[in-house]
């Protein structure tokens, strides 16, 4: 059988790969991005309690509207800002789902969608996927600050959609007010969609305000903002997040969303809409996984990888180039065979595979994890 692969440049991803190497030389896991410790029972029983009172059959195509419901009392919460749960707010089988969806629903052939390189691996293919251009804004270690002038200068006509990520993975940077401030101001008075993926919104450090979309009002006018609560609730196999956006691109999100996924798993929204009815179930995890973040730097920080600490999300990139000069997927893998850590090498994110001798490590691990993965860091 002859066929011809829509994308011929993919592969397995590197999270299968490296989970896939850890697995088999019993490495310490930080390379994919998920905690190893339990989501709140008090979660766990509300899903029970909702299949055992009968939430069990379809949901409504755009979600529970109790959960639309809770979703909007956040934003009205936190960022004093308005969805309108029927028609700005729809759930989706994660964060990736929702992210495909608003690529398929307007992106076309040759049209141009700019991305931030670190980016997050699910962005290009999807892309691809729909014909459109990735159009690559690289971002520099150690501290992944934006050249807004370089974004100037490659938005053009075919440029529909610019896609952030804030705080963002893998770099653990984060976008200030000045830059969400940039980003308005180069697509006022365009057609350009943005796509914020703030799945982090909630693991931000030191203090520092996350800076949302629908903060900044034109901005709020233009773009889609996607969320997960897999990365909120310590629950990734969950696969539930959502999208919300200004209605009329909501419609159009929900005219593909009803034909792919149709409706989301119904008795987890129920327990999630009665979970987020307590702010400090999310509004607690900034300060939970700051923690984390320093214990893990505090127990290497007289190792020879050098860092900066990480501003939002629950990862860590360090610097080996004091250590060796190996290529950074090829120094991953031999830190997983030969030490039994397992770690991301940041390349595979970076236009043309840039290597700047960085690793990403997960810190969604119990404390014990930590120490036993900093053991090691410190014999290297
Ligand atoms: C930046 C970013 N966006 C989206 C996702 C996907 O989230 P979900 O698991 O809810 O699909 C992830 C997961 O790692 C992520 O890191």
């Amino acid at each position: 059988m002859q066929y011809q692969s829509k994308l011929p440049n993919v592969s397995i991803s590197i999270f299968s790969v490296m989970s896939a190497l850890a697995n088999k030389h019993k490495a310490i896991n930080l390379s994919q991005g998920f905690p190893n410790f339990k989501s709140d029972q008090k979660l766990i029983d509300l899903v029970s309690k909702a299949m055992n009172s009968g939430f069990n059959q379809y949901a409504p195509m755009p979600g529970s509207l109790e959960l639309r419901d809770a979703i909007a009392n956040k934003y009205d919460l936190l960022y004093n800002t308005s969805y309108h749960p029927e028609t700005e707010i729809t759930v989706t089988a994660g964060a990736t789902q929702a992210i495909y969806t608003i690529i398929s629903a307007f992106i076309r052939p040759n049209d141009e969608v700019i991305i931030f390189r670190p980016a997050y691996d699910c962005y290009e293919p999807a892309i691809e996927l729909n014909g459109g251009k990735v159009i690559s804004v690289q971002l520099e270690a150690p501290f992944y600050k934006v050249d807004w002038n370089e974004v100037r200068e490659k938005i053009n006509n075919n440029t529909k959609m610019v896609i952030i990520n804030t705080p963002q993975n893998p770099s653990g940077s984060v976008f200030s007010e000045g830059d969400m401030l940039r980003l308005q101001e180069l697509t006022k008075k365009t057609d350009i969609i943005v796509l914020s993926d703030e799945v982090y919104e909630h693991i931000i450090f030191d203090g520092e305000k996350h800076q949302s979309v629908c903060l900044f009002s034109d901005l709020k006018s233009r773009s889609f903002i996607t969320a997960s609560f897999g990365k909120t609730f310590h629950n990734t196999g969950w696969k539930t997040g959502y999208c919300c956006s200004p209605k009329e691109l909501m419609a159009e999100f929900r005219k593909v969303h009803q034909f792919n996924v149709f409706s989301v798993h119904h008795p987890t929204q129920k327990a999630l809409a009665d979970y987020l009815n307590e702010p400090n179930h999310y509004l607690d995890l900034s300060s939970f996984y700051q923690e984390k973040r320093d214990l893990f730097l505090s127990l290497i920080q007289d190792s020879r990888f050098k860092f900066t600490a990480s501003k939002g999300t629950y990862f860590q990139v360090l610097d080996y180039s004091n250590i060796t000069q190996e290529y950074d997927v090829d120094f991953a893998k031999r830190l997983t065979i030969e030490k039994g850590l397992a770690a991301i090498p940041l390349s595979v994110f970076n236009d043309f595979g840039l290597d700047n001798k960085v690793l990403r490590f997960c810190f969604a691990k119990t404390d014990d994890t930590l120490k036993q993965a900093a053991e090691i860091l410190n014999s290297i």
